[in-house]
């Protein structure tokens, strides 16, 4: 394997390593994860995070699961259910260790290990080319919005990190971005600073500052007023888990963009593969489990001082208690259409089982 996924890769030890998620931009960390206990942890202290990249990085544990306890079906099922656990919202995770599982079930003790490391390695592949049918088919619409509305440059906003660290390949809502680059399409980025842990500032303002596209960070709280004031011609997201009729749980902040969107007539996409489905869910707002994080998340901020230190800063009082939910749900009738390997699919139950089912 090779470091085309970006985020992750396996060494010459065939142990997964990641990037330190936690630190960038300012540092490059790398981690190695060799074992269920280093795989539960980087997912939920997020040294990986992100819905893709969890899942890439949950199917390798599995895989090195296997490995540390010889190839046992038993013992393999019990720590496989721990790295189920690690986080409750992204449906990816789930979808990824179940499928290990299902592989393992069909095989002999002796070879399982090394047809999970294969299966693992099938998956971010897959993954890879999905990002890639999204990357078209998004560029594709945007395109299509720039013609009709005689646009000579595109403005989009984005909410967290959709990239290829959230993402095997070029991610899900930065894809269509990435496309429209290479195309030579001028195009200009809002970039939510994504609150409380700041996913947009840390992660999706690196990303496309390495790449070279025009960007800005903006407060979380600014993206209404440029709606507005007509400065926003598309919005774009991605998604932790979306609801058979089309509801999309994604990172907290997400559900008022798509209201600002609708009040603005702007529309307002999301992109993902077709494994961030849960099929078994319909109504999203009711039925998807959103992820309580800790309170210090709110209450501390990180970032560099004067000096170019890295450094953790509490901006609360200490008595004041703090709510940290990590996602909200986006209601299917807020959303312009879902950007999927597949297509463009109206985000209606209808449209979804059609396409996907
Ligand atoms: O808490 P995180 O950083 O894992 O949340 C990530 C997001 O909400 C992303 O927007 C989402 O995973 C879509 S991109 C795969």
């Amino acid at each position: 394997m090779s470091l085309k996924y970006g985020a992750f890769w396996l060494n010459e030890d065939d142990n997964l390593e990641v990037i330190d998620q936690r630190y960038l931009p300012f540092i490059k960390r790398i981690v190695t994860i060799s074992n269920t206990d280093e795989t539960v942890k980087a997912i939920q202290n997020m040294t990986v995070r992100g819905a893709g990249v969890i899942g890439n990085v949950a199917a390798f544990g599995v895989y090195l699961a296997c490995r540390e306890v010889d190839g046992n079906l038993e013992l393999l099922k019990t720590e496989a259910q721990m790295i189920r656990a690690s986080r409750p919202t992204a449906v990816n995770l789930m979808w990824a260790v179940d499928r290990m599982l299902k592989v393992a079930l069909t095989c002999k003790d002796n070879e399982r290990t090394k047809i999970l490391k294969k299966e693992a390695i099938l998956i971010s592949d897959e993954d890879l080319l999905r990002s890639q049918s999204i990357a078209k088919f998004g560029a594709d619409a945007f395109i299509k919005i720039m013609q009709e509305r005689d646009l000579k440059s595109l403005n989009i906003l984005t909410h967290c990190n959709a990239g290829w660290l959230a993402i095997a390949g070029y991610g899900s809502a930065l894809a269509p971005i990435y496309e429209l680059h290479r195309r030579g399409v001028d195009v200009h980025v809002w970039v939510d600073e994504t609150r409380p842990r700041n996913q947009g500032a840390n992660l999706t303002a690196y990303e496309l500052s390495q790449s070279g596209i025009k960007h800005t960070v903006i407060a979380d709280n600014t993206g209404g007023y440029l709606m507005q004031q007509g400065l926003v011609d598309v919005c774009i997201t991605g998604a932790d888990r979306v609801s058979r009729r089309g509801d999309v749980a994604n990172k907290i902040g997400t559900y008022l963009k798509a209201l600002a969107a609708k009040a603005n007539n702007i529309a307002f996409y999301v992109a993902l593969p077709a494994s961030t489905f849960d099929f078994d869910i319909v109504d999203g707002t009711r039925e998807i489990e959103i992820e309580i994080r800790s309170e210090d998340e709110v209450k501390r901020i990180r970032g560099l001082d004067d000096e170019g230190k890295l450094i953790e800063i509490q901006i609360v009082p200490h008595e004041s208690p703090a709510l940290n939910y990590g996602f909200d749900v986006t209601p299917a009738e807020l959303i312009s259409g879902l950007i999927t390997e597949n297509g463009i699919c109206e985000a209606t139950q209808n449209a979804i089982e059609k396409m996907f089912l």
